[in-house]
C-alpha cells in the first residue's frame, strides 16, 4: 500500500513543527510547501528532520518545495501559510494579508489536489477557512479549520496545571469561534470523569477559563515577534490523523454549518466527527440559555470577519 501524502502549505513555525510530528507519527510522506523566497528554508527543515529519522526508525519521506506540481494528489493538505500575529495585533489585523494568501493557495490545491481534507490553520481561521471554501469550492465535509482542537488543549492543560492531574484525564470542550469570544462548555469540563466544577471553585475554575481566552495572546506577548506553534501543530496532526485512520474522534472543529445550533453558512467551532469521510458528522446538543447567547455572540463576531472578506 502507498503511503499517504501530506502537503503542508507554509514551512515557517507551526509548519515545520507540523512535518516533524508527521512524521515521527509515520503518518506518510510530507511534502512542506512555502514561497520561493522560502525554499531554503524548507529543503533545509526537510532535510534536517531526514536525518533525524534514524534515532527513531521512521521511513516517512520529507521533501521541501516551493513548486505546486509536487502537492499533486495530497490526501491532506494542512495550510499554515500567512503571516502570525505580532504584539498589539488581535487575529482580525491578519486578516486583509492572509486572504489575499489563501486565495492564491485554494487555487492551487484546487489544481493539484481536489481529492484532499484540508485543514485550515492560518488566522483569522474562521475568515480564512470560510474564504479558502468560497475560492476552491471543495464539498463542506473536506473543509475544516483547527481552533477548537487547540483550545480545549490550552482549558484541559491550564485544568492539569491547577489541579496537578494527568492531562489524560481531562476532558474538555471549547466552541464558537477563535478568538476572544470562543465558547468553554465550562460544565463538560471533566477531570477523571467528575465534573471540574465539583472539584475547583468558582473562582479559579473563572481563572482558568479567562486565561483560556487569552491563552494565544499571553503566549504572542512572551515571543514578542510571532505566535504559538507546538501546541497549533500537534491539534492539527490529531485531526488529520483522525481522518487518515478512519478514527472518527470527536474534534471540536470550524466546520460549515447549515442549520446545527441555529447556525447557517458559517464555519464555527462545533463537536465534529472526523473520519475518511472528512467531517462525517456535527454532533448537535442541547445548550443551556447562556451557552446558546455565548454562541449567538461568537456567531456576530465571526460573521463581521466574513462580511470583511467580501466573498
Ligand atoms: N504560500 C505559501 N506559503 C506562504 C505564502 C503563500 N502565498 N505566504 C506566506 N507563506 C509562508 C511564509 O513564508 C512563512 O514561512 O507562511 C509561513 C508562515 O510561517 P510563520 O510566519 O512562521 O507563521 P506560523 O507561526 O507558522 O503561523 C502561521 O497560523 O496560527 C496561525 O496566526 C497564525 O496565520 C498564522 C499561521
Amino acid at each position: 500500500m502507498a503511503r499517504n501524502k501530506i502537503t503542508l502549505i507554509g514551512g515557517g513555525q507551526i509548519g515545520g513543527n507540523l512535518a516533524l510530528i508527521a512524521a515521527q507519527k509515520e503518518l506518510g510522506d510530507v511534502i512542506l510547501f512555502d514561497i520561493p523566497r522560502a525554499e531554503g528554508m524548507v529543503k533545509g527543515k526537510t532535510l534536517d528532520i531526514m536525518q533525524l529519522r534514524p534515532h527513531d526508525g521512521y521511513d516517512s519521506k520529507l521533501t521541501g518545495t516551493s513548486n505546486y506540481e509536487d502537492i499533486k494528489d495530497s490526501d491532506v493538505v494542512i495550510i499554515t501559510a500567512g503571516i502570525p500575529r505580532k504584539p498589539g495585533m488581535s487575529r482580525d489585523d491578519l486578516l486583509g494579508i492572509n486572504l489575499k494568501i489563501i486565495s492564491d493557495v485554494a487555487e492551487n490545491v484546487k489544481k493539484y489536489a481536489p481529492n484532499a481534507f484540508v485543514i485550515v490553520v492560518s488566522n483569522p481561521l474562521d475568515a480564512i477557512v470560510y474564504a479558502f471554501h468560497k475560492v476552491s469550492g471543495f464539498s463542506k465535509n473536506k473543509v475544516i479549520g483547527m481552533a477548537g482542537a487547540l483550545d480545549s488543549a490550552r482549558f484541559k492543560a491550564f485544568l492539569a496545571m491547577e489541579t496537578g492531574y494527568s492531562v489524560q484525564d481531562i476532558q474538555c470542550m471549547v466552541l464558537g469561534g477563535h478568538g476572544d469570544t470562543m465558547v468553554p462548555i465550562t460544565r463538560l469540563a471533566t477531570i477523571g470523569g467528575i465534573p471540574a466544577e465539583d472539584l475547583i471553585s468558582k473562582e479559579r475554575l473563572d481563572a482558568i477559563i479567562e486565561r483560556t481566552r487569552f491563552a494565544g495572546g499571553e503566549i504572542v506577548k512572551l515571543f514578542g515577534n510571532g505566535s504559538a506553534f507546538y501546541a497549533p501543530a500537534a491539534s492539527a496532526i490529531e485531526m488529520a490523523e483522525s481522518y487518515l485512520k478512519d478514527k472518527k474522534r470527536i474534534i471540536p472543529s470550524a466546520a460549515l454549518c447549515e442549520g446545527e445550533f441555529g447556525i447557517d453558512g458559517y464555519f464555527i467551532g462545533v463537536p465534529t466527527v472526523i473520519g475518511a469521510n472528512g467531517i462525517e458528522k456535527i454532533l448537535e446538543f442541547p445548550l443551556l440559555v447562556d451557552e446558546k447567547t455565548q454562541l449567538m455572540n461568537t456567531l456576530e463576531a465571526v460573521k463581521k470577519t466574513v462580511a470583511e472578506t467580501g466573498l
